[in-house]
Order: structure tokens, then C-alpha cells, then sequence
């Protein structure tokens, strides 16, 4: 596999110097907090926006890390997080001064986070990156990274949202433990070369900003097509776990205007049966055929 020019290895420490000097954002990255190891990224994150001012954590600040020893994933599950070569990355996002519905705005971020870094793993590989609803980074039917979106409320009441990123980038495929091996993957084991980290940052800040701006001022409707050609669930046949172990089949047939999942529910295990057209916000999905 090839390495950098200046011979050390994509899987050494990041060249923080380095990726700061490449950003070609406004805001994302511009205040970067790196430190080789830490618990969690997104915790980091919540903890500095309760902190007072003279600590600023503006808009699109940064916290990256080697390594978490106790990376948090969605729906309470720890994420995998081993120092070697990964990517673990929490952005924090603010409202726009003046921003007063803030409801559409943040259900949206899910997913359009996925979509700026689904754009960002293309332009590094070419692979054919999909995203599983709302927000997995999927290469065919393996899981190669996910996203973890956390909303708080600032000591001065107004809302800031973490959008917390793990990408499996360059850790031997064998650091994975037993249970994860049949439906992870790399990108590296999947482009078949290893991943220059600094430049795919430099990416996924850049992505991210645009996506995130442009939802700031103009709202989703004109990205809700690219996210829809992007997403695999669709027109999957999916099985969906909801709450009180609720299982609901069915055909992810499109986005609602909020970002929830619309199913054709061909069968229910609650009593009475649901409508034929659920509108899912937040669940597990499996991808069962299609
Ligand atoms: C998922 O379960 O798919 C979401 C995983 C999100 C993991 C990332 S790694 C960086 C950030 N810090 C965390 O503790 N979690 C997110």
C-alpha cells in the first residue's frame, strides 16, 4: 500500500499543523481541541459548551482524537474505537443568530451530516458509499462509519447539537472485535490501499460546512433529493425495532418533510395494526431484501 511521501504511515498520529493548515472552511476545524486519547469526542464536546465564555466553543468547533475508551454509538451501544488510524471527530453546530424555528432544522442534521460525509468518503475513494437511514455510512452492506447527533441547551438556554463522526479508516480489519467482523469494514480494506486522514478531514469539514449552510439558509428542500438517491434503505423491504418491542416489516418507500423514514408496513406486531404508511423517526432499521 502506498505511503505519504514524507514515509511515515497514514496510521501514525494525525499532523495536527498540518490539516490545519489544509482547511479550506470559514468555521469548521478553525478551532480544533486534538488530543491523542480521550474518553469521547462527543463528550468532550457537551462539556465545553456548558463551560463559560472565555472557553469559546463557536460554531463548527472541533474536538479530534486517536482514540476513545469509551466512544459512545446511537441507541446507547459504545462505538469501537481503537488507535489506529480511525477517524473520531465531533463538530458543534449552532442556530444561526436569529434562527427561531429550530425544530426543522435540527431533525435534519442527522442526516445531512451522513450525506456531507458519505460526499467526503467518495471524493477520497470513489467507492460506492451509501447511507443507511438515518445516518450509517454503509459500502455495500458493511458498516464503515456512523454518526452520533447530540442536542444540548447552553448555560445561556440556547441550543447547540454535536454531530459526532466514527469512521473506520485505516484499523487493521482484525481490531475488531468477534461480533462486529461479518457487518464492518475499512475504507482502506476497501479501497485496497491505505487513507490519507488529514486530506479526508479536510474534506468532511469542507462538506460538512457547505451541506450545514446551506440547511441554515435555505432549509432542506434542496438537498432532500441528493440525500434520497444516496439513502439504501430505500426500497429496501426493512425491519424496523420501535419502542415497547414493537417489530414492523415493510418497504421504506421515502423521506417525510422532517427527515423520518415513511414505511409500507406489510406486517405489525402491535395490536391494533398500525396505519399502512408509518412515518418512523427514530428506530433500528435492519435492511432485510431489496
Ligand atoms: C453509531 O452508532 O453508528 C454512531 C457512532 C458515532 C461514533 C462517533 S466517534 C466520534 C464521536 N464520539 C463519540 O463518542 N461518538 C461519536
Amino acid at each position: 500500500m502506498p505511503e505519504p511521501a514524507d514515509h511515515s504511515s497514514f496510521a501514525d498520529p494525525l499532523n495536527i499543523d498540518h490539516l490545519k493548515a489544509s482547511l479550506r472552511t470559514r468555521a469548521f476545524g478553525q478551532v480544533l481541541r486534538y488530543t491523542p486519547s480521550t474518553t469521547s469526542t462527543n463528550a468532550d464536546a457537551l462539556l465545553a459548551l456548558q463551560q463559560p465564555s472565555a472557553t469559546p466553543t463557536p460554531h463548527g468547533s472541533v474536538f479530534l482524537t486517536e482514540c476513545q475508551t469509551a466512544g459512545r454509538g446511537r441507541r446507547g451501544r459504545t462505538w469501537h474505537s481503537p488507535p489506529q488510524g480511525n477517524i473520531y471527530t465531533s463538530v458543534i453546530v449552532l442556530p444561526a443568530p436569529g434562527t427561531t424555528r429550530v425544530g426543522p432544522w435540527l431533525s435534519w442534521i442527522p442526516l445531512f451530516a451522513a450525506l456531507a460525509t458519505a460526499d467526503a468518503l467518495v471524493a477520497a475513494t470513489g467507492l460506492p458509499i451509501s447511507v443507511k437511514w438515518p445516518n450509517d455510512l454503509l459500502v455495500e452492506r458493511k458498516k464503515i462509519g456512523g454518526i452520533l447527533c447530540e442536542q444540548t441547551s447552553r448555560p445561556d438556554k440556547t441550543i447547540a447539537v454535536v454531530i459526532g463522526i466514527g469512521l473506520n479508516i485505516n484499523a487493521p480489519l482484525d481490531s475488531f472485535p468477534e461480533e462486529l467482523k461479518a457487518g464492518a469494514t475499512t475504507l482502506a480494506a476497501e479501497a485496497g490501499r491505505l487513507v490519507d486522514r488529514a486530506a479526508l478531514l479536510t474534506e468532511l469539514f469542507l462538506r460538512l460546512e457547505q451541506r450545514l449552510d446551506g440547511l441554515l439558509t435555505d432549509g432542506p428542500t434542496g438537498m432532500i433529493d441528493e440525500y434520497t438517491q444516496r439513502c439504501s434503505t430505500l426500497g429496501k423491504t426493512v425491519r424496523v425495532s420501535l419502542e415497547q418491542e414493537r417489530i414492523v416489516e415493510g418497504v421504506a418507500e421515502s423521506i417525510g418533510p422532517d427527515g423520518c423514514l415513511r414505511i409500507r408496513v406489510s406486517s405489525d406486531s402491535a395490536q391494533p395494526p398500525s396505519p399502512s404508511l408509518l412515518e418512523v423517526r427514530s428506530a433500528e432499521v435492519v435492511h432485510l431484501r431489496g
